[in-house]
């Protein structure tokens, strides 16, 4: 048994696409730990194994080799649905283009994942959505279609849908790549909030003044983890929100100054 303070711990997971007779070593042989309470940041250029890092990190996809222990439990061992059933207690996933169904509001796509909840961990549905709705600050706009909503609203709901199952870790691969500076900021805030809160959260950005926001930062380069290091002047973004629109100056400014 692994320590339970560890949420995620990965031995030698590697992970090798077969494309016809080419292989792609996009992981090899990451030995990584998040302990709870960690806000982690992932970057490293395009093509250095971030998303499939993600993928097998949030049981959306199994590695080729290498072992993977999940708040203690090892699940490479487990079957097609105690995989699932595990992805569905301990993660809540955001992805960068929200991935919300249109014609359906905010509240109801929240709800969704409830539906999958087999063992009815969670006793009350539609309260648990409103109250995760309320959690990410869309209280009056649960009923809503993603449309009628803007892109910051529309990855709030996402979230608000990621958190609703209560997992043990939160996981976003770029959840701020489609939005705004100002958007972007607010999500980074809601993420320090919910962090604060508690819940552990492992995310991918391209941007070091975004990564700042995290507690830690996981360099990957090559399939490889390159550096790996605390933040020591982490950035506050309620402060950055709060100065964004007092002089409603451009992000770069506020990066400059601080
Ligand atoms: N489903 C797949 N089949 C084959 N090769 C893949 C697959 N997914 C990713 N790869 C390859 O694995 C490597 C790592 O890809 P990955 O998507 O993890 O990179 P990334 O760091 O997320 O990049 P980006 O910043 O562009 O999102 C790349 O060489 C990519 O081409
Ligand atoms: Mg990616």
């Amino acid at each position: 048994m692994e320590n339970v303070e560890n949420v995620i711990v990965t031995k030698n997971l590697t992970k090798v696409y077969q494309m016809g007779v080419v292989r792609v070593h996009a992981l090899k042989e990451i030995n990584l730990t998040v302990q709870r309470g960690e806000f982690v940041a992932i970057m490293g250029a395009s093509g250095s194994g971030k998303s499939t890092l993600m993928n097998m990190l949030g049981c959306l996809d199994q590695p080729t080799s290498g072992d993977y222990f999940l708040d203690g439990k090892n699940v490479n061992s487990l079957d097609k649905n105690e995989y699932a059933e595990i992805r569905n207690q301990k993660i809540g996933f955001v992805f960068q283009g929200f991935n919300l169904l249109a014609r359906t509001t905010a509240l109801e796509n929240v709800e969704l994942p409830l539906m999958y909840d087999r063992y009815n961990r969670i006793k009350e549905p539609h309260k648990a959505a409103k109250s995760a709705l309320e959690r990410v600050g869309l209280t009056d706009r649960m009923n809503h279609l993603p449309n009628q909503l803007s892109g910051g609203q529309q990855q709030r709901v996402a979230i608000a849908r990621a958190l609703v199952t209560q997992p043990s870790i939160l996981m976003a691969d770029e959840p701020t790549g489609n939005l705004d500076s100002l958007n972007s900021i607010e999500i980074f805030s809601l993420f320090q909030t919910l962090n604060q809160e508690g819940i552990t959260i492992v995310m991918v950005t391209h941007e070091r003044d975004f990564a700042d926001y995290a507690t830690r930062i996981v360099e990957m380069r090559d399939g490889h983890i390159r550096r790996d290091w605390i933040i020591q002047n982490r950035r506050n973004a309620q402060a950055d929100l709060v100065q964004y629109k007092a002089n409603g100056s451009a992000t770069e400014e506020i990066y400059e100054q601080n």
